[in-house]
C-alpha cells in the first residue's frame, strides 16, 4: 500500500515536470512552469521520506530535515538576492551543484552495487558523467563571472582531451568487465580523472561559445541524475533526469546552430579558436562618428520602421521598461518598431526574450535573427542597445576572427546604424568590432538607461 503511495507521488511529479516544461516553452505561462514542476519536485521528496517502506531512524529524519532546511535557506537567499544578469553564472553552479550530487550517489552506492554488472554501469557513468558536470561548470561560473577571463590553452589540448576522454572510457569498461580492476582505489582515479577532465574540457572554452558548452554541460547533469534514477529504480528521477539530458542536448544543437559550430567540435575541443588573438581592451581603428540624443529622436520620430537590437548591456543597465516607453512614443507616430532578436544575445538562452517579457513587450514584436535579416534592408534605423557580437561584421568577413563563422544580425544592411554602449570596449567575446567604424554607424555613448531616458524625453517633446 505504502509502496503505491509512493510511486503515485513519483507519477505526479514526472507528469508536472512535462507540463512544467511544456509551461516554460512561453515567457507568459514560463514562471507558472517552474512553479508547477517544483511543486512536483515537492510531492516527489515528501512521497520518498513518508511513503518509503525502508525503516528510517529518527537521527536520520533529523538530519534529512535539517539537509532540506540548509539547502532550502541557501537556494532561496541566493536566488533571491541574484541580479537578472548574474542569472547566468548562478545557473551554471547550480547546474555543477546537481552533478556533484549524481557523483556523490555513485561514490556512496559503488560498494553497494559493484558486484552487479548492469548496477556498476549506472554507477561508473553517473560517477564521471556527474563529476565531468561539476568541475566544467565550476569552470563555466568563474568564466561567466569574470574570475577566469581568458582561454587558457595547453599545447595541443585537443589531442590531450580526446586522450584523457579515451583513457575515461577505458578504465570505466575495464572496472565493469574486469572484476580485477574493480576497486575503489580505480573508482577514485576515475572520479580524480573525471574532475580533471571536466575542468580542461571547459577551460580552453573562449571566444563566443560559451552558451554550447553551458547548455552541453547541463545536459550532462541530467544524464547523470537519470543514472541515480537507474539505481535506485526511481521513476521521479529518471524521468527529471531524462527531461534535463534531453532538453539540454536539444538546447546545445539549437545553440550548435545559433554559433554555426558541429557538436564534434566542443566535444574534441577544437572549438572557439582564436581567442587567444582576441583582444580584450578597446576597439582601434577608424574613427567613429557620434549622435546627438535630440538628432537621434528627430531621426527614430521621422522613420518608417525602426529596429531595436538589445544584447547584454541593454540587461546590465536594465532598461527594458524605458526601451518599451521608446516602443510605445514612435508606434504612437506612425513608425512600425520591433525587436532583431539573437539566440545568443545577453548571457543565457533566451535572456532578451525573459527580459523584454519583463516590461510587457508584445511577445509578436521579438522577431528572430533569421526573419528579421531579410528586413534589415527596408529598415531606416536600427538601434543597438549593450548589444555587440552578434552585430559583429567580422563574424562574416574575418576568417581569423574566433567568431568567424556565428551566424549575426544583418544590421549594416539598414539606412541608418545607431550603436548605444558606454566606450568602444569589446563584448563577452573581447574582440573589435568593425561595425562601430561603418560609415552608417553612429554611436550614443552612455549607459543604456541614461541615455534612452533621455530619448524618450526627446520623442515626447517632438
Ligand atoms: P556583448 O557582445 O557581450 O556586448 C555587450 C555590450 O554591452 C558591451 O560591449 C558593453 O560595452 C555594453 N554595455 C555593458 N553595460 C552597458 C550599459 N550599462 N549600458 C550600455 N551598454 C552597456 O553582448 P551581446 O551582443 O548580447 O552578445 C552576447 C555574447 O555573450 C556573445 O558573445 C555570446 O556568445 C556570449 N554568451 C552568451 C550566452 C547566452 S546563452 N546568451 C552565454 C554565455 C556567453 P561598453 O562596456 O562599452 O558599455
Amino acid at each position: 500500500m505504502i509502496d503505491s503511495l509512493l510511486e503515485i507521488c513519483y507519477l505526479i511529479a514526472s507528469v508536472t515536470f512535462v507540463l512544467g516544461l511544456k509551461l516554460m516553452g512561453n515567457p507568459k505561462t514560463a514562471r507558472q512552469g517552474n512553479l508547477v514542476a517544483a511543486g512536483g519536485m515537492t510531492v516527489a521528496i515528501v512521497g520518498t521520506i513518508f511513503a518509503h517502506e525502508h525503516h528510517v531512524s529518527p537521527v536520520i529524519y533529523g538530519l534529512i530535515v535539517l539537509a532540506i532546511a540548509i539547502g532550502t535557506l541557501a537556494g532561496w537567499m541566493t536566488a533571491r538576492r541574484v541580479a537578472m544578469t548574474k542569472m547566468p553564472e548562478l545557473v551554471s553552479l547550480f547546474n555543477g551543484m546537481g552533478g556533484a550530487c549524481a557523483a556523490l550517489i555513485s561514490l556512496i552506492e559503488y560498494p553497494n552495487m559493484r558486484h552487479s554488472t548492469g548496477a556498476l554501469i549506472a554507477v561508473l557513468a553517473g560517477l564521471v558523467i556527474g563529476t565531468v558536470s561539476f568541475s566544467g561548470s565550476i569552470i563555466a561560473f568563474a568564466k561567466l563571472n569574470g574570475t577566469m577571463n581568458k582561454a587558457i590553452r595547453l599545447p595541443k589540448y585537443n589531442v590531450l582531451n580526446t586522450l584523457m576522454m579515451i583513457a575515461l572510457f577505458v578504465l570505466a569498461f575495464l572496472m565493469c568487465y574486469d572484476w580485477s580492476f574493480n576497486n575503489s582505489i580505480n573508482m577514485y582515479i576515475l572520479l580524480a580523472m573525471a574532475l580533471l577532465y571536466g575542468v580542461m574540457f571547459v577551460i580552453p572554452i573562449g571566444g563566443a561559445d560559451m552558451p554550447v558548452v553551458i547548455s552541453l554541460l547541463n545536459s550532462f547533469t541530467g544524464l547523470a541524475a537519470a543514472c541515480g534514477g537507474f539505481l535506485y529504480d526511481n521513476k521521479a528521477m529518471l524521468t527529471g533526469g531524462i527531461l534535463v539530458g534531453s532538453a539540454g542536448t536539444l538546447l546545445t544543437i539549437v545553440m550548435c546552430k545559433a554559433m554555426n559550430r558541429p557538436l564534434s567540435n566542443v566535444i574534441f575541443g577544437a572549438f572557439g579558436g582564436g581567442s587567444d588573438t582576441a583582444a580584450s581592451g578597446a576597439a582601434s581603428g577608424g574613427s567613429v562618428k557620434d549622435i546627438s540624443i535630440s538628432d537621434l529622436a528627430v531621426l527614430m520620430n521621422y522613420s518608417r520602421k525602426v529596429v531595436i537590437v538589445p544584447g547584454y548591456g541593454l540587461a546590465v543597465a536594465q532598461a527594458q521598461h524605458v526601451i518599451h516607453e521608446i516602443e510605445l512614443l514612435l508606434e504612437s507616430r506612425g513608425v512600425e518598431v520591433k525587436y532583431a532578436i539573437h539566440p545568443v544575445a545577453g548571457r543565457m538562452p533566451g535572456h532578451m526574450n525573459v527580459l523584454l517579457a519583463e516590461s510587457s513587450v508584445d511577445y509578436d514584436k521579438l522577431v528572430e535573427m533569421e526573419e528579421i535579416n531579410p528586413e534589415f534592408p527596408t529598415t531606416d534605423v536600427v538601434l543597438i542597445v549593450g548589444a555587440n557580437d552578434v552585430v559583429n561584421p567580422a563574424a562574416k568577413t574575418d576568417p581569423s576572427s574566433p567568431i568567424y563563422g556565428m551566424p549575426i544580425l544583418e544590421v549594416n544592411q539598414a539606412a541608418h546604424v545607431v550603436v548605444n554602449k558606454r566606450s568602444m570596449n569589446a563584448g563577452y567575446a573581447g574582440i573589435d568590432n568593425p561595425l562601430f567604424y561603418d560609415p552608417k554607424t553612429s554611436m550614443l555613448f552612455g549607459d543604456a538607461k541614461t541615455a534612452l531616458t533621455g530619448l524618450a524625453n526627446e520623442l515626447k517633446n517632438l
